[in-house]
């Protein structure tokens, strides 16, 4: 997520400008800029990289000024660089904007001011529309800042914080905040803006939050709030009293935390914009034609750890619906096993990171053999990224802990959309299927957030459960992809030995480890595979296992053969994993945390294996 800071008072605004956006560093970004108001009119500086690049880039120059804002980039529209940088300028120069979000019509408003207005763009970007725009606007209505911004964002359609500054209204800030935060800060003869608390706690306490829809006007001396149809707002100050630590996590005792409940929104994200208004899926990054699909003898999946069991969910889904033949492999294993691969294979990668070396080496292994690659990423512009023909983004926001779970769920929301964007194409679903899952997939993030409410009775179980050194997950179909992420979960965090198998394949040797009370995992959301799988729960519960199930909201049945029932909102069989694997974070989080293990930072894990 990008970052904004912005401050009007008596000080010089570019050093607390600067120490506010690297208090925003934790939400990752590839690039930082300010904008400064003085005498000289305003001043741009901005520069791909870190902060200190940024202040390095700016060393020695006496960049002035008591206004100004600030923003650090998380790169979706547009490459990480320089010119793609906020902040952005008006077309004469006396504007400077700094976007958090996207603006959804930003190509139609760029045409129009080509068009009418014969504005020429520098960038790709959503946000240098935005400022061209209330240029234009400030222009035509004689230089107010607030009526300019607030016509435009009468135009502007998405999810966007902004902040506005002009060279023609000294000490002023204006911003606005459309379903991406915003808060204002409250100092003696200072004001500040900013996306998150962090930013401000340095210099302030006392912060005013901004609602959705609500213009906020900054000046050394006063916060002035406005409701979308400009009526004045009056807000209580709220005075915060966390730790600058505190803060960044958004109040959560740990990032994994914050990050297991930010899927609702993550999942939201992924799915906004790839989903018509005549319910059609539109895949953008992505140039296969129903030809290119066609010509597919098969698909390859490569990728590691979570991405690979995100992968495994790709398999079920693309063969299920596309009837497409899908392999699937460890990228460490497919680069020395001399796969066979030819133009003729979809080579799909997976990274949240995009910067995985063995997962980059297997897509560089593929892409000599001459497949197509396409790759699901979450960093915008990473290496993985750079070297495929397409890339899927999953718009998940910056992943902090090392434990990964919202770039998951997305990752599998992706495999979705990729596999009903190809059974589309191969002609294999009908189209009451099709609309269906789409279906399905768009009341994910409600349903995950009805899962996250199950959190109290899952860190119960975590209490009676932490102390244990073995713990089985199992499950069938899809629910066996979900049992490989949610044992490794358990074990990156806690540190407990736990494995996952396929429920089946439980008799062929590993029932034998089965001892009175083995913790056992039992995923049983299929509807097709339900007797099966209860008949693996009996199996389990004849040598005394303690079984802790999950299950689809009505299967009552199963509590009869389980110790514990951990239930997930009702939906089709199919897009099932987006919710079991919610609980097994939880009770992963809650085990690790009452061990009192370093949650974040497991030992001996990196976020990012850049080392074979
Ligand atoms: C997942 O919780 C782990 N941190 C790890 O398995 C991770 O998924 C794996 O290293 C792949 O990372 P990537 O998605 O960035 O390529």
């Amino acid at each position: 997520m990008c970052g904004i800071v912005g401050y009007t008072g008596s000080e010089q605004a570019k050093g607390i400008i600067l120490d506010g956006l690297k208090k925003l560093e934790y939400r990752g970004y590839d690039s930082a800029g300010i904008a400064l108001q003085n005498k000289e009119g305003i001043l741009v500086r901005k520069k791909q990289g870190k902060i200190a690049d940024l202040e390095a880039f700016i060393k020695g120059e006496r960049l002035v000024g008591t206004t100004g804002i600030g923003h650090t980039r998380w790169a979706t529209h547009g490459v990480p660089s320089d010119l793609n940088a906020h902040p952005h300028t008006s077309s004469d120069g006396e504007i400077a904007v700094v976007h958090n979000g996207i603006v959804e019509n930003y190509v139609e408003l760029r045409n129009r001011l080509i068009e009418k207005n014969n504005i020429k763009f520098d960038t790709e970007t959503d946000t240098e529309v935005i400022a061209k725009l209330i240029g234009v606007l400030h222009r035509q209505n004689g230089g107010n800042l607030e009526d300019a911004v607030y016509d435009a964002v009468k135009e502007m359609s998405g999810a966007y914080a902004i902040g506005v500054v002009s060279s023609n209204e000294k000490d002023k800030i204006v911003a606005y905040r459309k379903d991406a935060p915003l808060i204002a800060g409250v100092g003696n003869g200072c004001k500040f803006i900013a996306s998150d608390i962090p930013a401000l706690l340095k210099y302030v306490n006392d912060i005013c939050l901004i609602e959705n829809d609500e213009m906020v006007v900054c000046t050394p001396d006063e916060v002035k709030i406005y409701d979308s149809s400009r009526r004045p707002v009056k807000r209580d100050i709220m005075k915060v009293n966390w730790s600058i630590e505190d803060a960044e996590k958004g109040g959560y005792e740990h990032f994994m935390l914050k990050e297991i409940y930010e899927q609702p929104k993550a999942v939201e994200e992924t799915l906004l914009r790839r989903i018509g208004d005549d319910g059609k899926i539109k895949l953008d990054g992505i140039s296969l034609t129903a030809e290119d699909v066609k010509n597919f003898s098969k698909v390859y999946i490569v990728a590691c750890g979570t991405a690979y069991h995100a992968g495994m969910l790709g398999k079920y889904v693309i063969e299920k619906m596309a009837r497409i033949p899908v392999e699937i492999d460890v990228a460490s294993e497919f680069r020395y096993r001399n796969p066979v691969v030819d133009e003729k294979t979809l080579f799909i990668a997976i990274s949240q990171s995009g910067e995985t070396l063995d997962t980059l080496a297997a897509l560089r292994e593929a892409k000599r053999c001459g497949a197509r690659i396409l790759s699901i990423c979450n960093v915008v512009g990473s290496s993985v990224a750079r070297e495929s023909d397409d890339v899927f983004y999953t718009w998940a926001g910056p992943e902090i802990a090392v434990a990964s779970t919202k770039a998951y769920t997305t990752q599998l929301v992706c495999m979705y959309l990729i596999g009903l964007y190809l059974a589309d194409l191969m002609g294999t679903i009908s189209k009451e299927y099709y609309d269906g899952i789409v279906r399905e997939l768009m009341v994910m993030p409600a349903k995950i957030t009805e899962a996250l409410k199950r959190s109290n009775e899952i860190e119960e179980l975590a209490k009676h459960l932490y102390n244990r050194t073995q713990v089985f997950f199992i499950g069938r179909g899809v629910d066996s992809a979900v049992a490989l992420e949610g044992s490794l979960k358990l074990k990156e965090i806690s540190y407990i030995n736990s494995f996952a198998i396929a429920a089946g394949e439980l008799k062929h040797g590993t029932i034998a480890l089965m001892e009175p009370e083995t913790i056992v995992i039992a995923i049983a959301t299929q509807d097709y595979l339900f007797d099966k799988m209860y008949s693996n729960i009996v199996e389990v519960k004849a040598r005394m296992a303690h079984v802790v199930s999950i299950a689809k909201e009505g299967n009552t049945k199963i509590e009869k053969e389980s110790t514990e029932t951990i239930y997930i909102p009702d939906c089709a069989d199919e897009v099932t994993p987006i919710l079991s694997v919610v609980p097994l974070q939880l009770f992963a989080y809650y085990v690790a945390k009452i061990k009192g293990e370093d949650i974040d930072k497991p030992r001996n894990l990196a976020k990012s294996v850049t080392v074979e």
